[in-house]
């Protein structure tokens, strides 16, 4: 297993692979990893012929007052668990230091990618995306891949990170990977180990709203607010969730709608605190066409 430290020494590493023609694919983590991470990581595996998993907790992201302090860091685990997918993975992993030098604070250059930040996570978390986006793009020119591999399960995140890759001129593919969830439906998050038992079997709220919208939607409903009122009335069953936000919003814009047009993607996300706790879920979903619609309520027909 090669744990790499420095961005000098991914950076050299990247280039003697690009030299010999090697197909270079990144996992951007902040580690704590399980199986929604892993299975990021075999996808990367099929999909180049270098695969470096970057495990580094970004500060950025985080708002004053947010989790950064007790975020699970847990290395020596994450390097266990690679290897026994493929000891030729390269972890990458710098320190604070090496990421922000003289600080998060002295860092003058952000990466912002406007208006798509302004909506769902975006509302209630300023400054995040930014961070994610800004260390994203640090993450790129450190390990210079031609694949980038992001979960859907943050479904704002990978709308904006594509946004900034085709604004910014990025050379890399950025695939988005299908949500993991546990056995009952909740999506897999590092932070679900904050749970306590009661938390943790109310959480599973959060998938039956979004299953409730896929069905809905998928079913012809075409009044947004009428997917919202039945997602939130599944979330208010769960007595210890203080809910965040029910949404469902253009897939590409992230802009709320005013009605569910046929064929168009949108995106059917919540999130809610449990706790101290913030977990989110999403589903991308295409409005059926009139026909299509027709057959959904009308099997056999
Ligand atoms: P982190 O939360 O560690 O997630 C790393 C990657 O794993 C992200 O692309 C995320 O969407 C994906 N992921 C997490 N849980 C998943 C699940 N249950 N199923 C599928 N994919 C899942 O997202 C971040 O880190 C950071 O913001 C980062 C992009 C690394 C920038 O700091």
């Amino acid at each position: 297993m090669r744990i790499i430290r420095t961005i000098a020494e991914a950076q050299q590493r990247a280039d003697l692979e690009r030299a010999r023609g090697r197909r270079l694919v990144l996992v951007p983590t902040m580690g704590a990893l399980h199986e929604g991470h892993l299975n990021l990581v075999r996808e990367g595996l099929a999909r180049g012929d270098e695969l470096t998993v970057s495990i580094f907790v970004n500060p950025t992201q985080f708002a004053p007052g947010e989790d950064l302090a007790r975020y699970p860091r847990m290395l020596d685990e994450d390097v266990a668990r690679l290897e026994a997918i493929d000891p030729n993975i390269t972890v990458f992993a710098p320190t604070d230091r090496e990421m922000y030098p003289g600080g998060p604070d002295a860092n003058l250059t952000w990466v912002e990618v406007e208006q798509l930040d302004r909506h769902l996570c975006g509302a209630h978390r300023p400054g995040h995306f930014r961070g994610v986006t800004t260390i994203v793009a640090r993450l790129f020119h450190a390990c210079k891949p031609h694949v980038a591999i992001f979960g859907l399960k943050d479904a704002q995140q990978y709308v904006i990170i594509r946004r900034m890759v085709f604004d910014l001129l990025f050379d890399i593919e950025i695939v988005g990977i299908p949500t993991v969830r546990e056995k009952d439906g909740l999506a897999m998050s590092s932070r679900n180990a904050y749970l306590t038992p009661a938390q943790r079997s109310q959480a599973v709220v959060l998938y039956e709203a979004i299953s409730e919208a896929e069905r809905l939607i998928s079913r012809g409903e075409q009044a947004p607010e009428g997917v919202v009122e039945s997602m939130l009335s599944r979330l208010r069953r769960a007595p210890d969730a203080r809910i965040q936000y029910a949404e469902v919003v253009d897939a590409q814009t992230l802009r709320p709608l005013e009605r569910l047009e046929a064929g168009q993607e949108v995106l059917a996300a919540v999130a809610a605190f449990f706790g101290e706790t913030r977990l989110i879920d999403s589903a991308f979903v295409r409005v059926p066409d009139v026909g299509e619609s027709v057959r959904v309520q009308h099997p056999g027909s």
